[in-house]
């Protein structure tokens, strides 16, 4: 991770899932070329492209285009932005724009979109037709270093987040770098939460860069680029080792298991905190909670915490704004979890920076005992 490439290079990250295997290509200008990249993939001629109404009017047309001169016929369905879109109601919308369109086994779905519109018409996809074509072009950093890659698709119903979807792995994954700069910087910081996460999982050497060079992965070119890319490669050797999270990929929720209490304890209200940033103080816990249980170091909490804070991450419950509920309410969130398996609590917890494990019989007296010193 010390070279950073040139300003112009674009990065190639393979996701080696053989008869199921794809690219990831980050870089500048991908929109642009999206149909010519699509097109040399694709027996089809044919796609639908699903986006929200906050991506349309900046992207829509330049992809539509780029379809159309490779000889792709485009249709395209704008849905409201935001969680709620993840429903069952609008994936029958989008199942049924994808059949009206007449789009059909090697013909494509293409996500043009954050995590929201990638894992909803990732599902329809999966399901129309029993599966056709999955292209993703993610434009949020979460999207991008995270969501996009590894195949899992879904919605939310009343019971909870993502409690219903396929595995359905992309054909194809475009990370334009330059939509970024219209992402707000609230969504890039939470994004970013989740590429510090890939660093604090494993690679200590990923974060100490990350502590080096955040600021330029803020503010673009090579090095954004760059720790987008690291981040995909990271994701894909996990996706790869366990495709359908039956071990090792449930490091990946490191910081979720009390990032997720906070979204439910703030009842997934985006203005008081968005997934990124809960998955930020979760991180921080994640640490804080390793070295109470004298499994890791006070000062590579300590650590974690000081770089968040400078990227202006929230890092502490009290960041959150208005009231949480008590300890032992976000406690039943967390025993709801679905990482809870017979009494016993499985959390992700570190031996220290880029040492997490997967610990599952973690007494969830101690997590009580935690979170009301944490939040009395
Ligand atoms: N499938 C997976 O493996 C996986 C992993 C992590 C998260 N997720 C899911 O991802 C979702 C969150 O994704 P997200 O954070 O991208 O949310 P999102 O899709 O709601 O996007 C965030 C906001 O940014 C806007 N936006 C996106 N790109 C933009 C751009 N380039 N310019 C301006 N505005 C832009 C969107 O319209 C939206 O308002 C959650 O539903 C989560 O469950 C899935
Ligand atoms: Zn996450």
């Amino acid at each position: 991770m010390n070279a950073i490439t040139p300003a112009s290079a674009e990065r190639l990250v393979r996701v080696p899932l053989g008869e199921r295997a794809y690219d990831i290509m980050i870089g500048p200008g991908l929109i642009a070329r999206a149909g010519r990249e699509i097109a040399a993939r694709m027996k089809g001629r044919r796609a639908a492209i699903i986006t929200d109404e906050n991506v349309a009017p900046l992207y829509l047309d330049a992809l539509t285009a780029s379809l159309e001169a490779a000889g792709i016929e485009a249709s395209s369905l704008v849905l409201p932005a935001g969680e709620k879109t993840k429903s069952f109601e609008h994936l029958i919308t989008v199942c049924d724009a994808v059949l009206t369109a007449r789009v059909e086994r090697n013909d494509a779905v293409i996500a043009l979109g954050g995590g929201v519109i990638g894992d909803l018409s990732g599902f329809a996809a999966g399901i129309v037709r029993r599966g056709v074509r999955f292209v993703q072009v993610p434009t949020s950093l979460l999207a991008q270093v995270d969501s996009s890659v590894g195949g899992k698709t879904g919605i939310n119903t009343h019971h909870g987040k993502n409690l219903v979807g396929v595995f359905h792995q992309p054909d194809l994954v475009l990370a334009d770098s330059d939509v970024l700069n219209t992402l707000s910087e609230r969504e890039f910081r939470a994004g970013y939460a989740e590429v510090a996460k890939y660093g604090l999982i494993d690679k200590p050497d990923f974060f100490a860069w990350l502590e080096a060079n955040w600021r330029q992965v803020f503010s673009g070119g090579a090095a954004r680029i760059e720790a987008i890319a690291a981040s995909c490669q990271a994701k894909s050797d996990v996706v790869v080792a366990d495709e359908r999270e039956n071990g090792p990929r449930a490091l990946l929720n490191l910081g979720h298991t009390f990032g997720h209490a906070l979204e439910a304890a703030t009842a997934y209200d985006s203005r008081r905190l968005v997934h990124g940033e809960g998955v930020a103080i979760g991180m921080v816990l994640a640490h804080e909670f390793s070295a109470r249980l004298n499994l890791a170091s006070p000062d590579d909490a300590r650590r974690v915490e000081a770089h968040l804070k400078a990227v202006g991450l929230p890092t502490r419950m009290r960041d959150i704004p208005g009231e949480l509920p008590p300890a032992e309410t976000l406690m039943d969130a967390i025993a709801q979890d679905k990482k809870v398996k017979s009494g016993k609590l499985t959390f992700i917890l570190t031996h220290g920076i880029g040492q997490s494990f997967v610990a599952d019989d973690v007494p969830s007296s101690e997590v009580l005992s935690f979170l009301k010193e944490k939040h009395p």
